[in-house]
């Protein structure tokens, strides 16, 4: 990090009225090993990856973890980066080239951990930021981040609040932030990114944000209500081999009448998403279809009964439920989804599940009511309990839910009564999966 950049830091830390954790000389040994790597160099068949290790330590024969890509490796030998001298460990603040016993593919960018105290995995973070572009900074912006070696692009999703002394009243549209504004923003890349929280590594937990060569703003990390993704794109199972079925998909929907598929319903608790698809299952099963309907509250009684409502539980709960959704429609049922499912990358997940097994089979139908209507209905009393404190983490209070960008059909319940919304919502299943051939004969 170049001298200019400190600077903003430590206006940033100053401004926030952190003291301390900005100095990071002490300690750096005992926080997790994090070394973002520089360079790789190639010598003869072994790889040399380069970098300065931020935090902690390194010995030889550790395994090691490089993410975003995560990969794992162990250490074969470590050696002083430009100098011939051999290591057998090292510590913050050491440049070093590190040799594996694997000859991975690394690339620049990726930042070396050990396996067992890795950094968070997650295309979506929340940042205290300070501004500092000539023009002011509103949702959709997009900018550069540089996070250690890495460099992606990003997105202001939304800003959350302005912080004090550039408080809301700050000239500028109440949604804008101004230069030398602070704000907490959530920024989302489109890329997966691996980081650290500030609260956990002040040293690696903070970036700067630029528009070309320029530093347009810095921030510091915050993870509060989204999950480490890691643990959902690890796949943990070995020497398995998938078995192809003797009835075909095409056997299967000519029996039916109609091809599988997900109606994938996401909305805020109180939207009416339950209400919604336990109707539309009952009127397309009386219609003829193969339907089926999978609700939150219910599949968490079951399949679900060991998950909560923490960041990393929710992203599990749509995982399994986007897997079990395409093995329903993979068997040839219209599978009608009633999940809050607050997170666009788990969405997305249950998307790309469905879609392996029914091309365009998968449509993400947002149903949409203000939070005060959700509110205001509170069929179970929950949100009067969340805010009263008894709920933590209650989607809309205190936990986030992200929108759909581009959902198949967005159902505005606010306005609308139950008879009006089911109407929509079966208008499009019917248009998209329209029961061909004739019924069979009764009995
Ligand atoms: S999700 O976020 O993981 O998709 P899901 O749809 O399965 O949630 O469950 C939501 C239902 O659980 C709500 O309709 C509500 O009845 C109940 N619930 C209990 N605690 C919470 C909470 N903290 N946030 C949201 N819903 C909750």
């Amino acid at each position: 990090m170049d001298s200019q950049a400190e600077n903003l830091f430590q206006r940033l830390l100053d401004a926030l009225g952190i003291r301390g954790a900005g100095d990071v000389s002490d300690g750096r040994d005992a926080l997790p090993l994090r070394m973002p790597v520089q360079d790789v160099d190639h010598a003869g068949d072994r790889r040399i990856v380069k970098g300065r290790i931020e935090t902690g330590r390194v010995s030889v024969g550790d395994r090691v973890l490089f993410s975003p890509s995560n990969v794992t490796a162990r250490v074969a030998g470590i050696e002083a980066k430009n100098a011939p001298t051999v290591l057998t460990e090292a510590a913050a603040g050491q440049s070093i080239g590190i040799t594996l016993e694997e000859q991975l593919v690394i690339e620049p960018g990726e930042t070396l951990s050990h396996e067992n105290r890795p950094p968070v995995e997650t295309d979506v973070f929340r940042a205290r930021l300070l501004w500092l572009g000539h023009t002011p900074l509103g949702p959709g912006r997009r900018c550069t981040l540089r996070l250690g070696t890495a460099a992606a692009d990003v997105e202001v999703q939304s800003i959350e609040r302005f912080i004090e002394p550039h408080g809301s009243d700050a000239s500028g549209a109440a949604h804008e932030l101004t230069r030398d504004g602070l704000a907490e923003v959530v920024l989302r890349s489109r890329s997966m990114l691996a980081l650290d929280a500030f609260t956990d590594n002040p040293r690696t937990g903070r970036f700067v944000l630029a528009d070309e060569t320029e530093i347009v703003g810095v921030g510091l990390i915050g993870m509060e209500g989204y999950p480490d993704q890691r643990s959902l794109i690890t796949g943990r199972s070995s020497n398995v081999t998938v078995v192809d079925h003797g009835v075909s998909r095409a056997a299967r929907a000519r029996r039916n009448r109609h091809a599988g598929g997900v109606i994938w319903l996401t909305g805020l608790s109180g939207a009416g998403k339950s209400t919604l698809v336990i109707a539309a299952e009952d009127h397309l099963f009386r219609k003829g279809y193969q339907v089926y309907a999978l609700d939150g509250d219910n599949v968490r009684h079951g399949l679900n009964a060991t998950l909560g409502f923490s960041p990393e539980d929710r992203a599990e709960n749509i995982r399994r439920v986007g897997e079990v959704a395409a093995l329903f429609a993979d068997a040839g049922f219209i599978v009608l989804t009633a999940f809050i499912s607050p997170y666009r990358a788990d969405r997305a997940r249950a998307r790309a599940a469905a879609e392996r097994v029914t091309p365009r089979g998968f449509h993400e139908v947002y149903i949409r009511a203000p939070l005060e209507v959700c509110e205001a209905r509170d069929p179970r009393g929950l949100y009067e309990r969340a805010r009263a404190g008894e709920i933590p983490d209650f989607t809309g209070i205190s936990a986030p839910y992200e929108p759909p960008e581009r959902p198949e059909l967005t159902v505005d319940t606010g306005d609308r009564s139950v008879e009006q919304s089911l109407r929509a919502l079966i208008d499009h299943i019917e248009r998209y999966f329209a029961l061909t051939g004739e019924a069979p004969p009764e009995g």
